[in-house]
């Protein structure tokens, strides 16, 4: 189980937070999902998703059955339909006559920009599946994707889909280790990547990387792979491995234009995406084709409110991770929408990048995460300002708690205080989105994911899986299986069962805290294991940070748990200060003078339990690629260790920043 693993939670954290944000009668009027919907999902579940499948998915073979749960936890959906995932991103859409439509608005970081219509799509994709063949791989064969944000890294991505070969996208951000170790795991037979690609305005090799984690190592054979096809981006120099090495435009320059793609069955692997667990090996988390679709393009018509022709959809994820894969490839194109793909960071040349980016692509949806609602926030909300984002009318936010101070920035700042948040609860292992307000029937709530979608059942549970009365807290479960639910991890059956189901008898346990609210709505809380307990109170770290973001001088706010002899554990909080404040502590007393005031504002607005034993003023967060705080890092500074391993930080030199900066006593 998780460290620091108590009973349900019983600080009345969040629920100080009490705005709510109905819909306008406008937007209300024309959304694509109303209430009624959860009336249809309630009263035939199976039925529901079965209409789904069949209205957002096309289909070689229909299905009959709808769900198999014989086998559970190991669930079938749509078992004996037969379909194609490529088919159903591209094609179809070109065949129903929208072949000019763009699919994709391609910027790359320098500022190259390529337009790709559907049709174009649906030669690039034929073409690469067809080189995919030519190069041996055939249906069942795994094939490992380690590219930057290009057109080329969807058009990989649907060609092993086409012909039914899954595939493992692996972060271009990870080391050649980590590629190794996720290319051993799945067996992969082809690589494909790219000499580098564009960040923070110079080329960034990857192909080294490659070279180094397929090749003999230490002692270890070479890897399984049988060819590397790169893509050329930077036009940096590459080292080659004849007979090994293709280059993306050769093979594909002498590839067929007309593909078939290959119908698979509906549980067919469509792709494998490694996520870290806290300790141990990488978990494979293993999806398959039928399901994972319906509930991809489902959800991202009814979540975002998705109007495919006149909407431009901008989810800013990498493909590297699942955000990337439900909400850039699979179900934004299953549902022919036009997107726009960004290869760089979101500070290059300028802070205003993205900005200038929507007002470029008139984008009207916006998908992102809160650590960068917060790096905005801290940049300042000047920056912004400068752009025209009128366009905006839906606003998304995943991948942790979003504090409601954060909330109201992106609803004021970015969504000119009328377009809709959706804080959308999910994680790789659940493929799509579960908890997450619906843009026109639910009155937002600026911290909370709220509800489960129709057709979904989660629930907040105590630690005997009692469902918590509302105003309770306890652990969030999933107690009915979902279409885009993980089949298991690759290779380790086992392994799946005792991380996720284990717990409860029958549930499916994410791993992280939630509290129910009076309404019954959902909060979540951040996972089980950073969650603290402090004189046997349990404290969310989410909460503390919220209480902290909430004043005026802090721009990004980590809190710990400490091991604490007489406490248990004690609050130690890392803050940035926002740009005008920074100079506050540069001096001993003006820090003292901040850590005061935060001491106190966090006990004013949660309760003096929560004060932070210690306040830290740092440059910066350690964070990983996928922008997730290290908390185990800063527990080591906290704790006056030697820091540990912190190879899979975004930055690695950050925690060396924070250690210089602490170097004298706070
Ligand atoms: C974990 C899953 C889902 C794609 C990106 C992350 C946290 C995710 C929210 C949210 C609160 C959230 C959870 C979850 N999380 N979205 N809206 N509110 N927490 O995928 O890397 O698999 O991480 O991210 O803790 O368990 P992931």
């Amino acid at each position: 189980m998780p460290e620091n693993e108590t009973t349900a939670p019983s600080l009345e954290n969040l629920l100080h937070e009490t705005r709510a944000f109905p819909p306008s009668p406008a937007f209300a009027a024309q959304a694509n999902a109303q209430a009624s919907l959860y009336e249809e999902a309630k009263a035939d579940r199976l039925g529901f998703w079965a209409d789904q499948a069949r209205e957002l998915v096309t289909w070689s073979t229909p299905f009959t059955q709808t769900l198999d749960w014989s086998g559970a936890p190991v669930a079938k959906w749509f078992a004996d339909g037969k379909l194609n995932a490529a088919y159903n991103a591209v094609d179809r859409h070109v065949e129903a006559g929208l072949g000019d439509r763009v699919a994709i608005h391609f910027e790359g970081e320098p500022g190259d920009t390529r337009t790709v219509t559907y049709a174009d799509l649906q030669r690039e994709v034929s073409r690469a599946a067809n080189a995919l063949t030519a190069l041996g791989v055939t249906q069942g064969d795994r094939v490992v994707i380690y590219l930057p944000m290009l057109v080329e890294s969807v058009v990989a991505m649907l060609a092993c889909a086409r012909i039914g070969a899954p595939h493992s996208v692996v972060f271009g951000g990870f080391s050649a280790d980590a590629l190794r170790s996720r290319i051993a795991d799945a067996e992969a037979k082809l690589v494909i990547t790219a000499d580098g690609g564009y960040r923070r305005g110079a080329p960034s090799a990857l192909k080294p990387a490659v070279d180094e984690a397929v090749g003999p190592k230490d002692g270890e054979p070479a890897s399984t792979v049988e060819h590397v096809l790169v893509v050329r981006r930077t036009g940096q120099d590459v080292a080659w491995t004849e007979g090994r090495d293709v280059w993306w435009h050769d093979a594909l320059e002498h590839a067929d234009t007309f593909h078939e793609p290959v119908a698979v069955d509906a549980e067919h692997p469509l792709f494998i995406l490694y996520t870290s667990g806290t300790t141990g090996k990488p978990k494979g988390i293993l999806h398959t084709t039928g399901g994972y679709l319906t509930q991809a393009a489902y959800t991202h018509k009814n979540v975002f409110d998705l109007k495919a022709e006149s909407d431009v959809y901008w989810c800013t994820a990498d493909i590297g991770w699942v955000t990337g894969h439900t909400y850039v490839v699979y179900g934004p194109l299953a549902n022919g929408a036009t997107q726009v793909i960004y290869e760089g960071t979101p500070d290059t040349p300028h802070r205003g990048r993205w900005w200038e980016l929507v007002e470029k692509y008139q984008v009207s949806i916006l998908y992102t995460a809160p650590t960068a609602i917060r790096t905005c926030m801290k940049w300042g909300e000047d920056i912004p300002a400068g752009f025209d984002l009128s366009s905006l009318r839906v606003l998304g936010s995943v991948g942790e708690p979003i504090n409601p101070e954060a909330w109201m920035w992106y609803r004021r700042v970015i969504g000119g205080d009328t377009a809709p948040i959706v804080d959308t609860w999910w994680q790789t292992e659940t493929g799509g989105i579960m908890i997450s307000p619906l843009p026109g029937v639910t009155a937002t709530k600026p911290g909370s994911a709220q509800v489960a979608l129709p057709g979904i059942v989660a629930d907040v549970v105590d630690d005997e899986a009692h469902s918590v009365p509302d105003g309770g807290g306890g652990y969030l479960v999933l107690s009915e299986p979902w279409p885009s639910m993980l089949r298991g991890i690759w290779g380790d059956l086992q392994r799946f069962k005792d991380t996720y189901w284990s717990r409860f008898e029958g549930l499916y346990f994410a791993g992280d805290g939630a509290k129910k609210d009076e309404d019954g709505d959902i909060w979540l809380l951040g996972r089980v294991d950073d969650v603290m307990n402090v004189s046997g109170h349990r404290l969310s770290t989410t909460e503390i940070e919220s209480a902290l973001v909430s004043h005026d001088v802090v721009a990004e706010a980590a809190v710990v748990g400490a091991n604490d002899e007489t406490t248990g554990q004690a609050v130690v909080a890392f803050v940035i200060l926002r740009g005008e404040h920074a100079d506050r502590a540069s001096t001993p007393e003006g820090a003292e003078e901040v850590q005061a005031e935060l001491r106190n504002h966090v006990a004013k607005e949660i309760g003096p339990i929560a004060k932070p034993r210690r306040i830290l003023v740092v440059p910066e967060l350690p964070k990983t690629r996928s922008g997730k705080i290290m908390r185990r890092l800063l527990r080591d500074v906290a704790e006056n260790r030697t820091v540990g391993d912190a190879t899979t930080l975004a930055d690695s030199s950050v925690m060396d920043l924070i250690s210089a900066g602490l170097a004298k006593p706070s």
